[in-house]
Formats: structure tokens, C-alpha cells, sequence
């Protein structure tokens, strides 16, 4: 039995669609067990960019059985216009995706909400209607796939729901905007189409040799561990495995847990970024890094690799090991930063503060490395990168205790070294 956690190591866009569509083909089933198409991950297929919003990266393998289990919340919609696309090139999911019957869905009325709620408090979001999703859900006013049988029940929980929102958001909703009766038309023809892929998807995990769980976001924007309230709506990090998944906490005791972080940091959206560079040096790792959202498109914020969060989200997962992804695009840099520390009102600070306000504050203290400045893009053996990038990675192993098992060289599948 093989178990392996893939997760986001910093505040997402990491790179783990390239490392979960590499180790894939090791595994029977690849999970996404949270979040929803806020996440894109994205993997080079037949020298083509594919950017999957919804469905594991794993379902380019034809061999690999895809799941989605209920900690997601699905957009159907979405769902099968990513199916499509894939049908387009090639791949056919007939008898290999399954969808969790407990999964939750997204519907319009959350889109609705969800842009109400970003003009009055920027976070950020990505406008999926992620955030109300879950807040319906925890209010148990969601919706869910196996909820969608029941006619009659549907109908009537849609209508409260959408009454319910007309209700909260008076003044900025005019009533021609949300239909209960089209929300219902809608869910029911998007249903039909997919109804034959949703099934208890604990039991089928369970009878599995070998499962990827694939996380999406970062844990820097978990619920609970991350920079609340700047953050997703869901448990982004290894806490949302058993609830996300509906498998009890001791199928877990044998994974194995790996973080993926880039060489430097990247944030989209709002809340506090203590190593965010203002600079022509940040505007170049966004050119070169093309730090764009793949599910957005806005641009990313960036800055220096910060040890304080990634240790912080070492101890809180469990990582065992680390993949780093886009050394490449440091190649041109004279001089290097890696923040070890912060300085706080003068004293100096190892810890990651639970509170936006105190993280908000903090001095990044840098330690500054050497830049190699020769092209280590699409290297394939550790032998060929230049001592400088190997110090650098000792460096950032070394002051996070924990092993480097993969660089990831370049977007291709090709592109990476095992360690
Ligand atoms: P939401 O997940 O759409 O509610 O957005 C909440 C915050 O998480 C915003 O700052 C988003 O930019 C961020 N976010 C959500 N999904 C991703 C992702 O896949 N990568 C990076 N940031 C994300």
C-alpha cells in the first residue's frame, strides 16, 4: 500500500501540477480531496500548456483512476467543460472518475454572494464562488451531489437558498439577477451528465493499493493554519485530509507527506507578505517566473523564499521531504536572499505569528547567498548544476531540517532531477 501526500508548501502556484503529473503513473488513484476550480494546476501535455482547474492532475494518465471526494466543492459547469476539453485531446474518463456523492456543489447564487462580499472586503478571491460554497456549507444550507436526486427536496432547498440571499443582499441584488427556478433547471441537466460518476468514494479509496492525494492552494492559505483571513476557504494543508476525504485519521499513520515550494515566493491576492519585494528585482521574478494566475490571470506578488513560513509549514504538516520547483528563474541574479528569521519591535523571531497584524509588522531578516548567473533550466543531473545552486539548496535543506528529494528544472515532465 502506497500512500503519498503532494501539497502546496507556500501560498499556492508552487508547481504541483508538474510534480503530481510526474509521479502519477507510480500510483492506481490521484485525489483532490479540497478547494474547488479556484486552484490551477498546470502540467506541459504533448508540449502543450493544459491548465486543470477541478479534476486531479492525474487523469492524463490513462492507467490512473481520477477522484474527487468530498471535501471539494464541485462546479459542474466547470467539471464538464474541463471534461470536454480533455475528450478534445484525447482522453476519455468513462470508467475512471469518481465523484464524491457527499462532494458539495457550487451554484450561481454563491457567485453572487461571493462578488457582494469581495466589494465590501478585499481578499482577493478568485470569484469561483469557493468561499460562500463552504460558508453554505458550515451554515448546512449547501447543497450536495447525492442531494440532487430528490426533486422535489432540491428545488425547495434552492429556492430557501436563493431567497435567503435576495434576503442578506438586498440592496445590491435586483431580483431579476437570481431565479430559483433556472439555479434548479440548470443543476438538473448539468446532473444527468455526470450522475453516473458519483459513488461513495471512501469505499473505493479504501480498496485501493496505491493512492497521490493531491492538495491544491498552499497551506499558507489554509483556513486554520494559514494568514487568516486572508486565505481560502478550506483546509489547504494536510489538516483537510480525513474530513476531506471522509478516511479516518489512522489511513494516514503510513503516508507519506512531501511540500512543494519554489525557490522564491509568490503570493496572489490580498494579506501580509513579509519578504514581497517593491522592486525591479520582484517585477523580474514575475517576468521571468511569468507569475501570472493560471486561474485569474492577475499578476502574482513576489518576493524572497521565506524559511519562517516554510518551516512553519514543515512542523504543521509533517512534511517529510520537499520538491523544489523554478530554481531556473534566480539563474540571472548577482546576489541572492533567504529570510531566516524576523525582527519584531527589535527582538529577533523564529516563529510564523498566528495574527495578520503582527505578521504584518515583522522585518524579514536575510541571510545573502551567492547567485551562479549560468542557465541551470532543463537540467537533468545534479551533476550538471553549478556549485553556487547546490550551496543554495544545502543552504535551504539545512536551516529547514528537512530533505530535498526532487528539482523541478522547467515546465516539462522531462525537466526535473531526483535528489
Ligand atoms: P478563494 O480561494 O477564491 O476564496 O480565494 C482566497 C485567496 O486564496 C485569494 O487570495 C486567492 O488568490 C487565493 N487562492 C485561491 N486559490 C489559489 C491557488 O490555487 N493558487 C494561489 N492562490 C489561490
Amino acid at each position: 500500500m502506497k500512500k503519498l501526500v503532494v501539497l502546496g508548501a507556500q501560498w499556492g502556484d508552487e508547481g504541483k501540477g508538474k510534480v503530481v503529473d510526474l509521479l502519477s503513473p507510480e500510483f492506481d488513484m490521484v485525489v483532490r480531496y479540497q478547494g474547488g476550480s479556484n486552484a490551477g494546476h498546470t502540467v506541459i501535455y504533448n508540449q502543450k500548456r493544459l491548465v486543470l482547474h477541478l479534476l486531479p492532475t492525474g487523469v492524463l494518465h490513462k492507467d490512473v483512476k481520477a477522484v474527487i471526494s468530498q471535501g471539494v466543492v464541485i462546479d459542474l459547469q466547470l467539471l464538464l467543460e474541463e471534461i470536454k476539453k480533455l475528450e478534445e485531446i484525447g482522453i476519455n474518463l468513462t470508467d475512471r472518475l469518481f465523484l464524491s456523492d457527499r462532494a458539495h456543489i457550487v451554484l450561481s447564487y454563491h457567485k453572487a454572494l461571493e462578488k457582494i462580499l469581495e466589494n465590501k472586503d478585499k481578499i482577493g478571491t478568485t470569484l469561483r464562488g469557493i468561499g460562500p460554497t463552504y460558508m453554505f456549507k458550515f451554515a448546512r444550507r449547501g447543497i450536495r451531489l447525492c442531494d440532487i436526486k430528490d426533486e422535489n427536496r432540491l428545488y425547495s432547498l434552492i429556492e430557501e437558498n436563493v431567497n435567503f440571499v435576495k434576503e442578506l443582499c438586498r440592496e445590491e441584488l435586483s431580483d431579476c439577477e437570481l431565479s430559483a427556478q433556472e439555479v434548479y433547471e440548470k443543476t438538473l441537466e448539468l446532473y444527468q451528465t455526470v450522475k453516473d460518476w458519483v459513488v461513495d468514494v471512501s469505499k473505493v479509496l479504501i480498496s485501493s493499493q496505491s493512492v497521490l492525494f493531491e492538495g491544491a492552494q498552499g497551506s499558507l492559505l489554509d483556513i486554520d493554519s494559514g494568514t487568516y483571513p486572508f486565505v481560502t476557504s478550506s483546509n489547504s494543508s494536510a489538516l483537510g485530509l480525513t474530513s476531506g476525504t471522509g478516511l479516518p485519521p489512522k489511513y494516514f499513520c503510513d503516508a507519506k507527506f512531501w511540500g512543494v515550494f519554489k525557490a522564491y515566493l509568490t503570493r496572489v491576492g490580498a494579506g501580509p507578505f513579509p519578504t514581497e519585494l517593491n522592486s525591479q528585482e520582484g517585477e523580474l521574478l514575475r517576468k521571468i517566473g511569468d507569475e501570472f494566475g493560471s486561474t485569474t490571470g492577475r499578476p502574482r506578488r513576489c518576493g524572497w523564499i521565506d524559511l519562517v513560513a516554510l518551516k512553519h509549514v514543515i512542523e504543521t504538516n509533517g512534511i517529510d521531504a520537499l520538491v523544489m520547483t523554478k530554481l531556473d528563474v534566480l539563474d540571472t541574479f548577482e546576489r541572492l536572499k533567504v529570510c531566516v528569521a524576523y525582527r519584531l519591535d527589535g527582538k529577533i523571531i523564529e516563529h510564523f505569528p498566528p495574527d495578520i497584524m503582527t505578521l504584518q509588522r515583522v522585518e524579514p531578516v536575510f541571510e545573502e547567498l551567492p547567485g551562479w548567473q549560468t542557465s541551470t533550466r532543463g537540467t537533468r543531473s545534479i551533476n550538471d548544476m553549478p556549485d553556487k545552486a547546490l550551496e543554495f539548496i544545502s543552504f535551504i535543506e539545512e536551516q529547514v531540517n528537512t530533505p530535498i528529494v526532487m528539482l523541478s528544472t522547467g515546465p516539462s515532465r522531462e525537466e526535473y532531477i531526483l535528489l
